[in-house]
């Protein structure tokens, strides 16, 4: 089919479904998409994707939020280049050869560069807050934790796959409210053993020299409540640094921020806010590689 065919159908879509209320789903298919006021929730409830508003009510954005807590943290942003006006109908939805594709009703605003080519693809939101997009068979063709944003999650890896050449890597918003690509990048090397390295633009403002250990694996803490493992694998195909939050009842979230510090911050069950457990300032009190690698690149 045409693009331009393609707009068309869409459009009578948006038109016929314009009055409709909000649905929560599950699934994202070719016949089966998300508009406006429609939101993808996770299985178990733990992340929502949908449009949100993040710097003006007059832009919206396609992320992905926790769905459980009251206050709105954007973790993922699909459109953060392009936001879109508040009056455009969207649809966000599977075209063939399975490709993620977001549309208003003018034109394309952000696709997914899956590189296989799949019949009858599928979308899921995993509960880790992973967007993935698989085959038949569910083999993932593109996942949204191969183009992290400003947030490190648990279970998202930093690092280099060699073989598909990606980098996993930090990129700041433009301002704490404001999506747009900012300066700082946080980055593992691209050769040999990884080594973090924080820019603003192409100036290199830290470059840790901490992570020389193959095997890097151990548990910390940052308080009571909060304590996550980590772990690094270095082979031919890879090289990653991942983490997981040890107690499923707090959640955990390492973001770039918007001037250039790696922040952690945590949510108990039952809070009411964020709090940062982890920043520049406190870097005596943490004596973990890991948290020490993370603490050091804020110290520019
Ligand atoms: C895929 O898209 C991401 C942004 O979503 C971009 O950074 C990356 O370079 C693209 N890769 C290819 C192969 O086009
Ligand atoms: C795709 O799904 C449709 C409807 O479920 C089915 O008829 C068709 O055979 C599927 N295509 C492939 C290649 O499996
Ligand atoms: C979590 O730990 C911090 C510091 O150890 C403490 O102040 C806070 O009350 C704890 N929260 C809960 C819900 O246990
Ligand atoms: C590298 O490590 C990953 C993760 O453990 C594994 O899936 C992959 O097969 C490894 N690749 C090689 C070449 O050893
Ligand atoms: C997990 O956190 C909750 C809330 O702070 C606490 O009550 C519980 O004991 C913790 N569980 C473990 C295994 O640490
Ligand atoms: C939550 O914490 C953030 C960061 O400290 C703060 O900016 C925000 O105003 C707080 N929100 C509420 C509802 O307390």
């Amino acid at each position: 089919m045409e693009v331009a065919a393609i707009i068309f159908f869409l459009d009578l879509f948006c038109l016929l479904f314009l009055h409709k209320s909000c649905a929560e789903l599950h699934t994202i298919s070719d016949s089966q998409f998300l508009t406006d006021r429609d939101i993808l929730v996770s299985d178990n409830g733990i992340f929502e994707l949908g449009f949100f508003q993040s710097d003006s009510p007059e832009n919206r954005y396609l992320g992905i939020r926790y769905k459980k807590i009251p206050v709105t943290t954007l973790v993922w942003v699909a459109n953060r280049e392009q936001p879109l006006a508040s009056a455009s109908a969207l649809v966000f939805k599977i075209i063939d050869p399975g490709i993620l594709v977001l549309f208003n009703n003018i034109r394309v605003i952000w696709s997914s560069n899956s590189t296989t080519e799949s019949i009858n693809a599928t979308a899921k939101l995993r509960d880790t807050g992973n967007l993935a997009l698989m085959d038949q068979h569910e083999n993932v063709l593109w996942q949204s934790f191969d183009y992290p944003t400003e947030h490190w999650l648990p279970g998202m890896k930093m690092g280099n796959d060699y073989l598909r050449g990606i980098e996993w890597r930090l990129s700041s918003w433009k301002s704490s409210q404001h999506p747009l690509v900012g300066e700082f990048t946080w980055a593992a090397g691209k050769h040999g053993f990884p080594s973090f390295i924080l820019k603003q633009g192409s100036v290199v403002k830290f470059r840790s020299e901490l992570w020389r250990n193959q095997r890097l694996k151990g548990i910390s803490s940052f308080s009571r409540n909060m304590t996550f493992s980590y772990y690094a694998i270095v082979n031919e195909s890879e090289v990653y640094i991942a983490y997981n939050i040890e107690n499923s009842s707090t959640l955990l979230r390492i973001t770039l921020s918007s001037s250039g510090i790696l922040e952690t911050w945590g949510w108990v069950e039952g809070g009411k806010n964020w709090s940062l457990e982890c920043h520049s300032l406190k870097i005596s009190v943490i004596h973990t590689t890991f948290a020490v690698l993370m603490e050091a690149a804020s110290l520019f």
